[in-house]
């Protein structure tokens, strides 16, 4: 008997640690942020299936996101559904109610499975998000940023969760970009790296894993890039159109570098450029821009505000 109950406790002790082991399935995402990326987040993640609340700062922003939401399911729709659309309106019915809004961060994460931040690039304002949240979310809930170019370490450091913080760094346009970094701290635990994975496949992206380091994979690499043919253009030696054509028919990418600017946001850039140049101040491919910055200065963010290094009007 005396065996038994021990081989029982044994069994008992030990399925506890595979269920604390296995990695957490989820289902219930809350977004904060409904802009260019949160809303395109929040679209993915409702049109997989996911229970989704978009947070933002006010509700007519909210009606703004909802609506781009719809008009880009519309979009995927039609190419999806080309051949039956009365499936296809049964799809976009089907995403928008599992999709609800609130301007109260707060009080809608008490049941959430998984916090996407995905407000301004700016690092005291994220953490002072994820300290408040991170009292009123529940003990097994993960929080992931989707910052370009901020430290995950040091957001994971604004709250008592460091192990179940990670990173979550989608591209844009979110619906059609099909990458997403997946980043480990060295704090974020392999349950929780997994679950971001997983997480990462089941809203149809595929995911590369890294470290925290300035720029993850693509934006290490795109970024100096960029910043670079904004130095030919300042210095005169090409116009901004010669250099996106070059770029596009030379090099084969599907936008030039100034159009990417635009696309990306301007201010997204230059707090890119200059958080990095902050931290590497004598590494030439990091220096400022005075043309981006005073494009960011006169509210020229690109597509978003209908001009950048281009009109969009
Ligand atoms: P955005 O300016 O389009 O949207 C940010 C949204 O956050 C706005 O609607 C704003 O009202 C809201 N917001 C600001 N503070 C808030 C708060 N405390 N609570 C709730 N909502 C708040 O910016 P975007 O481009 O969507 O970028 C968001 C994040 O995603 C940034 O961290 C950026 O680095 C990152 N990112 C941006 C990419 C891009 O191509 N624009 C690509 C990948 C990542």
């Amino acid at each position: 008997m005396a065996f038994a109950t021990r081989q029982f406790v044994r069994a008992a002790s030990s399925d506890a640690a595979t269920a604390a082991a296995k990695k957490l399935l989820i289902k219930h995402v809350t977004i904060i942020g409904g802009g260019l990326m949160g809303a395109g987040i929040a679209q993915v993640a409702a049109a997989s299936g996911h229970t989704v609340v978009l947070v933002d700062q006010s509700d007519e922003i909210l009606k703004k996101s909802t609506k781009g939401i719809e008009e880009s399911l519309k979009r995927v729709t039609k190419k999806k559904f080309a051949d039956k659309p009365e499936a296809g309106a049964e799809f976009i019915k089907k995403t928008l109610k599992n999709l609800t809004t609130s301007t109260d961060a707060a009080s809608v994460v008490h049941s959430t499975d998984l916090v996407i931040e995905a407000i301004v690039e700016n690092l005291e304002v994220k953490n002072e998000l994820f300290k408040t949240l991170d009292k009123f979310a529940p003990e097994h809930t993960i929080f992931a940023s989707n910052t370009s170019s901020l430290q995950i370490t040091k957001m994971a450091n604004a709250t008592t969760r460091q192990d179940r913080f990670g990173g979550l760094h989608f591209f844009n346009p979110v619906p059609m970009m099909k990458l997403v970094e997946v980043i480990k701290t060295p704090m974020t635990s392999q349950k929780t790296f997994e679950s971001l994975v997983d997480f990462s496949k089941a809203v149809g992206k595929s995911p590369v894993s890294c470290k925290d380091t300035p720029g993850f994979i693509v934006n290490r690499l795109l970024v100096p890039y960029m910043m670079e043919a904004v130095r030919l253009f300042e210095r005169g030696d090409a116009s901004k159109e010669d250099i996106d054509v070059a770029m596009k028919l030379g090099a084969g990418y599907p936008m030039g570098p100034f159009e990417l600017l635009d696309y990306v946001g301007l201010d997204t850039s230059k707090y890119i450029i200059d958080g990095w140049h902050s931290l590497e101040p004598n590494n030439p491919l990091f220096a400022p821009s005075p043309l981006l910055n005073k494009l960011v200065e006169e509210k020229k963010l690109g597509k978003k505000t209908g001009e950048g290094f281009y009109k969009y009007k």
